[in-house]
């Protein structure tokens, strides 16, 4: 054994590889591990001169975001868009989500229950706590009324408040792509590539907030044509162009297939944060190779960034409502 470490969720530990001990050895007896030994293998991977195999622990420990965010000294002068959302399987460092280094755009997969609501929540709550009102914004879509969202009411990102109905929600998106012309306009006009360059500039003639656009549980309209055919019409517009525009889509649903998401919809949302999917096939899907099958829930995280390497495994941390209504009312303090 060259290492081992004990994480929330699980036990990596790194064995010298050899031709005895390889990774497809150690996958054929998976199965044997769990029957003889009582041993859950989460995943098993190559690395140099080594087999890192994590294995999940008897009993997890929760992560509360309070413990992973106290370590957090992001600069906020001109707003901040790298949002932390996880901790790091590997070494327990903290994960970010960035559209400006990342893709502009990100698709959130997972089945009912693996925490879903509840990364959107820490987005939210990323976005919010280090942004002012007016250097960022948020449009909350979310087809199931808004249940997991009730503690964030009144923040004062949250323009329209929380986008309910197909109708207002198409609206709302179209809007989007005017929006989108308008500020490239604007950056011509201050000679500057994108967003982050102007709101820097001393004296620009306007400066603009960053625009999220959160949608939970997409898929359920999707199966609706007129609004399938509206969204994707919508994200192809947007596409990469987004991104110097200072907007940002995080789409999230259960299974994101063919039937509720075209091909060139999930193409243009580059980042992915996939949580447990219910069969080897999802995962492929959403994540682009298996393995998301067999997270254990609960905000438990494969991550696959453009501009990083491979898929980075991490931890979500759990959001107290009580903790959401006491940092809403600071956000609302702020702006009076
Ligand atoms: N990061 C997490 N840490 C601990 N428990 C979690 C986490 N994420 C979700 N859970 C648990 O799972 C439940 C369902 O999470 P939710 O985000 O609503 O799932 P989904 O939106 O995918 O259906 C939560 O109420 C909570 O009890
Ligand atoms: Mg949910």
């Amino acid at each position: 054994m060259l290492s081992k470490i004990l994480t929330p969720n699980a036990a990596l530990l790194k064995f010298q590889g050899s031709a005895n001990l390889t990774v497809e050895q150690v996958l054929k007896r998976r199965s044997e591990f769990l029957t003889t030994h009582g041993l859950n293998v989460i995943s098993v991977r190559a690395a140099p001169g080594a087999v890192a195999i994590a294995i999940a622990r008897p009993n997890r420990r929760i992560l509360h975001l309070p413990e992973v965010w106290k370590h957090w000294n992001p600069n906020c002068l001109h707003g901040n868009h790298d949002l932390l959302i996880a901790v790091k399987e590997e070494d327990s460092a903290p994960l970010f989500l960035s559209p400006k280094s990342n893709a502009p755009h990100t698709l959130i997969a997972g089945s009912t229950g693996s925490g879903k609501s509840v990364l959107m929540q820490n987005i939210i709550l990323s976005i919010a706590c280090t942004n002012t009102s007016e250097q960022a914004k948020i449009v909350l879509i979310d087809p199931k009324l808004g249940v997991d969202y009730f503690s964030f009411e009144g923040l004062p990102h949250l323009q329209g408040g929380i986008i309910d109905d197909q109708q207002n929600s198409i609206l709302t998106l179209n809007e989007l792509v005017g929006e989108m012309n308008r500020r490239y306009s604007v950056l011509k006009e201050n000679k500057v590539s994108n967003i982050f360059d102007l709101n820097k500039k001393p004296n620009p003639t306007e400066r603009l907030p960053f625009l999220w656009i959160i949608h939970d549980e997409f898929a359920e309209w999707m199966m609706t044509p007129q609004y399938a055919d509206a969204v994707s019409d919508i994200v192809g517009r947007l596409g990469v162009k987004a991104r110097a525009a200072g907007i940002s889509l995080v789409f999230a649903a259960q299974r994101p297939d063919a039937n509720v998401m075209p091909m060139q919809l999930r193409a243009n949302l580059g980042n992915r944060l996939v949580l447990r999917v219910d069969s080897e096939g999802t995962s492929e899907i959403s994540l682009g190779e298996k393995g998301a099958e067999r997270l254990l829930g609960k905000g438990h995280l494969a991550a696959k960034l453009e501009g990083e390497m491979g898929v980075i495994h991490a931890q979500v941390p759990l959001v107290d409502p009580m903790f959401i209504a006491t940092l809403v009312a600071a956000c609302k303090e702020e702006i009076k």
